[in-house]
């Protein structure tokens, strides 16, 4: 067991004076597990040229070793000692997105980060977060930082510096504690080839945040699901995929499922029936709707994702309220679906990896 040390951030004194930013700084450059807050989830950090430093990430997360991480970075700069020259459209969208939630996929240099930490692929996803607490922390680390998402593998992603704490204590070195993260759900990862941009996870910057800024390129979802289908349709052309997308996502402790349909308040009705019917049976019942539904339902818990206009609410607030029905011990949650455009196809894409893809439709079929 490591004595995980933990340091909070205040908003009064700048960064750099900080403890928490110098000893944790400290401690990624001497080959540490660092958690930090970025305005997507929490990151487990390490130094991305320590290979020793980056197997502790794998082994603190459980994580399968195949899967690569993410490096995060503070200035370009960084970036030029550990990719090739990479093309205009992506110079175009770090100036546009960065600092911001987009990871780009891009050619490694050789030899320039641990190979453990882009799982021996020819490319490596990077970004800039959009979080002074991050970036100060990079910075003083002096290194690239490799981050994954700081939960156990399995678990949700963590969006305050408690949720870290009950998946990894004692397992790293060290937690800084800022507060609630903003975003709620993991960077939009993207990879550009040739006139193509495939995404591979969607995120905060949209499909059509992306279309603004480079209006020449394509642009594909392959991400979870339409995988599949992504790969098949591309003439001849094998669609890059995520090695992240074929381990299952994290499913909570009870039976999940997704009310899809055309009219609210048919799904509602369906759903207060069956959480009535499992209710009789014995089920400790859970609830996931938003605002203006919450009055609809009677549950043993009932979560609101905020309001169903503002999704933004939604990718905020969904992974605590999925680590909640686990604390409360629901055996049965049922939940609504949302509309997919902008950040809600992340919501839902994140909430179709919840529920294991099981989908009940009612009514008429969009
Ligand atoms: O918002 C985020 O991206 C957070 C914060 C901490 O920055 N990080 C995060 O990391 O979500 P992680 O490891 O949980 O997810 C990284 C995803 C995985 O699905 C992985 O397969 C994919 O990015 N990925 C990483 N490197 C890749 C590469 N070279 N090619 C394709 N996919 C890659
Ligand atoms: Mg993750």
């Amino acid at each position: 067991m490591k004595n995980t040390k933990w340091w909070t951030i205040t908003d009064n004194i700048p960064l750099e004076q900080q403890q928490g930013i110098i000893e944790a700084g400290a401690m990624i450059a001497a080959g540490g597990t660092v958690a930090f807050p970025t305005e997507t989830v929490y990151g487990l950090g390490a130094n991305a040229r320590d290979t020793l430093a980056v197997e502790c990430i794998f082994a603190a997360k459980g994580r399968p070793p195949d899967n690569p991480l993410i490096v995060h970075i503070a200035d370009l700069a960084q970036l030029e000692e550990f990719v090739l020259p990479y093309d205009d459209t992506s110079a175009r969208l770090m100036r546009h997105f960065w600092p911001g939630p987009l990871t780009i996929v891009l050619p490694v240099r050789a030899n320039a980060l641990s190979s453990r930490v882009t799982a021996g692929l020819a490319t490596v996803g990077v970004r800039m977060p959009a979080h002074h607490t991050a970036l100060a922390l990079i910075r003083v680390s002096g290194y690239p930082v490799a981050a994954p998402s700081a939960n156990r593998s399995g678990r949700p992603s963590p969006t305050r510096a408690e949720h870290v704490r009950e998946d990894l204590n004692g397992l790293i070195d060290g937690i800084v504690d800022h507060g609630v993260t903003s975003v709620g759900v993991e960077s939009t990862v993207i990879q550009l080839l040739g006139n193509h941009i495939h995404v591979l996870r969607p995120g905060r910057v949209t499909r059509a945040m992306l279309q603004e800024v480079v209006s020449e390129v394509t642009i594909d979802l392959t991400a979870e699901s339409d995988n599949d289908i992504a790969t098949e349709s591309l003439q001849g052309r094998s669609a890059p995929r995520s090695p992240g997308i074929k381990y299952t996502h994290y499913a909570p402790q009870g039976q999940l499922y997704i009310i899809q349909g055309t009219s609210s308040e048919q799904i509602s009705l369906y759903i207060q029936r069956g959480l009535i019917t499992a209710k009789q049976r014995g089920e400790t019942t859970g609830v996931l709707t938003f605002a203006e539904h919450i009055d609809r339902y009677r549950a043993d818990i009932v979560q609101s994702l905020g309001s169903i206009f503002i999704l933004e609410e939604a990718a905020q607030l969904l992974y605590s309220a999925l680590r909640h029905f686990d604390e409360a011990g629901a055996t049965y949650i049922l939940a609504e679906a949302c509309p997919t455009e902008g950040i809600g196809l992340a919501v839902m894409n994140r909430l179709m990896g919840a529920a294991g893809h099981r989908v009940i439709r009612i009514g008429t079929l969009r």
